[in-house]
């Protein structure tokens, strides 16, 4: 058994944030599952949100924030994360990254404009602004001697006191405790035990759960999915965020096309050349992605066609290239020149709005179990993301978590006498193909039931796929020896099942959520959807 004072799982932006935050007092310890810089997190282009410029206002933000939430926000959430984002950039700023500055004026910073936006708030680094935080944090962490950084260890499940109690024979407590977690060495395939004081999730997103996403492999729901299994409370999993532009590339990986190319001027066109937002929303290009995102769906379904374009080509071609380095790098390799010829795209799976539900200092119903970044469901956007307020909910929730986390651990003491993995008879791994297969079958079904606009009779027909889908999976975990792939598999089966569940229990369309039997928004429904498994 290893013992550390907080196990933090995944190294993005949330978990390295909260590493420092806690550094000087406690011995932290950070696993990835694959390497370090593979998360969401480093790939993030657009940027962060904070009212930065004299002439805009935190209840600006707030405002926007909420517009984009649907009514399911948690104002006090909405107010302090607005209201402390310019304190939570300057941290960024000391710990030295280097966000762009105007090129009028090298005191300022150039903002950009996003959707949803009132005005330009976005601090970024070109449009690599994700692998620029990442850098100065990971400089940072590398140099403290209370961090360790783990590779290639997956987590498997949490240990939690209910879970011990229930497999003793015992009543379990009445409020649940985390003691550690089960942690899978990827390369081995032995399963060791990690005892913490606490754990915090920040294992990301759940793109993969999506046949398109603009997620990197590694987006496989897993503290979505581990949290839940372990008993604590998940909210709002219907509202899962398809970004409107990913590239058009068949045969090749979804690329996101930033919203800030839209804000810059970028204009979305039809195959016929013809603009079409006029249609659907008066903010054009930069209505809310859910608005942009539906849009398109519309168009293709009405024209038949794969994609539409987004045209940069009557924009300064030196500026668009300086602005937007690496999407000219990606469309240069993929034969497109944006800056003269439209770049096609398609919408794509982006982000998941719920997760594990905490409350203000970023704890989950379980005691002393924390959940921070996309995993997590902090009340800050409601049912639908604001663009570039998912980096900011990342530090904003970490620092204040470090708070609460470092005003407890004085007393608390790090769990003894755990047990151990227990292999059981399990026999060789199961054969790579049937998890391929499965994984597969899952993604599709979940892009073509459960996407842009659903539909009861869809919604259904997804539950019973999955749950033949889930016994299979069942199967394998117990009856073979673990491997990252079995792993990841039970994770996006259990993530798709909380999506689907979730969207059959709201019966009204709000935000991400739109479907065809309740086109309308509903009273009735302004509350967060909330899973918990029952023992
Ligand atoms: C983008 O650059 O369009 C993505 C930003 C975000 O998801 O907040």
């Amino acid at each position: 058994m290893l013992t550390t004072d907080v196990l933090v799982i995944g190294s993005g932006l949330a978990g390295l944030r909260l590493a420092l935050s806690l550094a000087d007092q406690a011995h932290v310890t950070v696993l990835t599952k694959r390497t370090r810089v593979q998360g969401s997190s480093s790939q993030a282009q657009g940027g962060i949100a904070a009212a930065w410029r004299p002439e805009d206002s935190w209840e600006a933000h707030v405002d926007d924030t909420l517009v984009a939430g649907a009514g399911l926000c948690r104002r006090e959430v909405v107010e302090r994360t607005a209201r402390e984002a310019k304190l939570r950039v300057q941290e960024l700023i000391d710990f030295g990254v280097e966000f762009d500055r105007s090129k009028d004026d090298p005191h300022l910073y150039d903002l950009h404009q996003e959707g949803g936006h009132s005005t330009r708030r976005i601090l970024h680094a070109k449009d690599l602004t994700g692998s620029e935080i990442m850098r100065a944090l990971f400089e940072r962490v590398d140099a403290h001697p209370n961090i360790e950084v783990h590779e290639h260890l997956m987590v498997v499940d949490l240990l939690t006191e209910g879970w011990l109690a229930r497999t003793n024979g015992d009543i379990p407590p009445s409020e649940d405790r985390v003691l550690g977690a089960y942690v899978l060495e990827t390369s081995s395939g032995e399963v060791e035990l990690f005892a913490a004081k606490v754990v915090a999730l920040c294992a990301g997103g759940a793109g993969q759960v999506y046949l398109h996403t603009t997620n990197p492999e590694v987006a496989s729901g897993d503290g979505i999915a581990m949290g839940y299994r372990a008993g604590a409370r998940v909210a709002n999993m219907e509202f899962v965020q398809f970004h409107p532009t990913s590239l058009y590339y068949p045969g090749g990986r979804s690329f996101l096309i930033s919203e800030a190319l839209r804000g810059e001027g970028g204009v979305l066109r039809g195959a016929d050349g013809e603009p079409f937002m006029a249609r659907y929303d008066e903010r054009l290009e930069l209505a809310p992605r859910d608005i942009v995102a539906r849009a398109i769906d519309a168009e293709l379904k009405r024209t038949g066609d794969s994609c539409v374009y987004l045209d940069m080509t009557h924009l300064p071609a030196d500026e668009t290239r300086a602005h937007f380095p690496n999407i000219d790098a990606w469309c240069r390799a993929s034969g497109i020149d944006l800056t003269k010829r439209p770049i096609p795209v398609v919408p794509a799976a982006h982000y998941v709005c719920g997760g594990v539900m905490t409350d203000l200092h970023g704890e989950t119903s379980i005691r002393n179990l924390f959940a921070l970044g996309e995993n997590a469901c902090t009340g800050l956007h409601g049912a639908n993301r604001l663009a570039s307020n998912s980096l900011l909910e990342a530090v904003s929730f970490a620092v204040h978590a470090g708070v609460e986390i470092g005003r407890r651990l004085g007393d608390m003491s790090r769990p003894q006498g755990l047990p151990e993995w227990d292999t059981g008879n399990a026999g060789d791994p199961v054969e790579q193909v049937t998890t391929a297969h499965l994984w597969d079958e899952i993604r599709r079904f979940m892009w073509n039931y459960v996407g842009i606009v659903r539909t009861s009779r869809r919604l259904r027909r997804a539950r019973r796929r999955l749950d033949l889908v889930n016994e299979e999976i069942r199967d394998h975990y117990w009856d073979y020896q673990l491997t990252p792939d079995i792993v990841e598999l039970r994770n996006i089966a259990t993530v798709a099942e909380l999506v689907v569940e979730s969207a059959l229990r709201r019966r009204e369309s709000r935000g991400l959520h739109y479907i065809l039997d309740y086109p309308e928004s509903d009273r009735r429904f302004v509350r967060e959807t909330v899973l918990q498994r029952r023992a």
